[in-house]
């Protein structure tokens, strides 16, 4: 299959390192997406010890497949969580490409240590993603205007191969929110969560502690 930039083998590369860095006996948080994917495969093919909490649906069937055991927060805690992001500056994410941000964030934020995977095209000087917010299906228009009025420009996303809006595995649905360049995304973060109506937003500010990039040849990774 073509990989135009080299950018599967990045997120591969990224997603293996993390699972290579996991721990016998430990409990891991199961991010979803493609690069997340990479580190539940491999976790796998390791065969090592551990137990995995799923973030989606994605990541919960993934798990299966590879052989990874389950388990869940009302049974674990979580030691390391390994997930994806759509845009990275510094310590700081954008995540919910995959509508699953709102599971994502209560699991790798309860994680003693959070790693986040990304090729460089994830990479930024400051976030400019649009962010997504996951939103009571009732509560949509308030939420929209509640949007506009903190200066983004929201767009109900929808379904590629369903009529209508992505509903997530939760049941609501998704408001992509542009804001253009984001200076103070731990302001933005509080001013979404007070939304009534918001179940989640993308904004991950300040959760991380370590980022592994994949490169043309290895893996970058920062502690932070
Ligand atoms: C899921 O909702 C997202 O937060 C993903 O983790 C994010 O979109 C990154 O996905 P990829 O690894 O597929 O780019």
């Amino acid at each position: 299959m073509k990989d135009p930039g080299g950018r599967e083998d990045a997120k591969r590369r990224a997603g293996e390192a993390a699972a290579e860095a996991v721990e016998d006996g430990t409990v891991v948080g199961l991010g979803t997406g493609s690069t997340a994917a990479h580190a539940i495969r491999a976790l796998g093919e390791r065969g090592v010890d551990v137990e995995g909490v799923p973030t989606s649906y994605q990541s919960l069937q993934l798990a299966i497949d590879a052989g990874v055991p389950l388990t869940s927060l009302a049974e674990a805690s979580v030691d390391v969580a390994i997930d994806g992001a759509d845009q990275v500056a510094g310590g700081d994410l954008v995540k919910g490409g995959g509508a699953a941000h709102a599971r994502e964030k209560y699991v790798d934020a309860s994680a003693d240590r959070f790693v986040v995977v990304a090729d460089p095209s994830k990479e930024a000087d400051a976030l400019d993603h649009p962010v997504p917010v996951e939103v009571l299906p009732d509560a949509e228009p308030v939420v929209a205007e509640r949007v506009r009025g903190l200066g983004g420009d929201p767009a109900l996303r929808a379904a590629e191969r369903k009529d209508g809006p992505v509903v997530t595995d939760n049941g609501n649905l998704v408001l992509d929110c542009a804001f253009g360049r984001v200076d103070d995304p731990g302001g933005l973060a509080a001013s979404l969560s007070g939304i009534p109506g918001v179940v989640e937003h993308g904004l991950f500010v300040g959760l991380a502690d370590a980022v592994y990039v994949g490169t043309a040849d290895g893996v970058r990774v920062t502690e932070l």
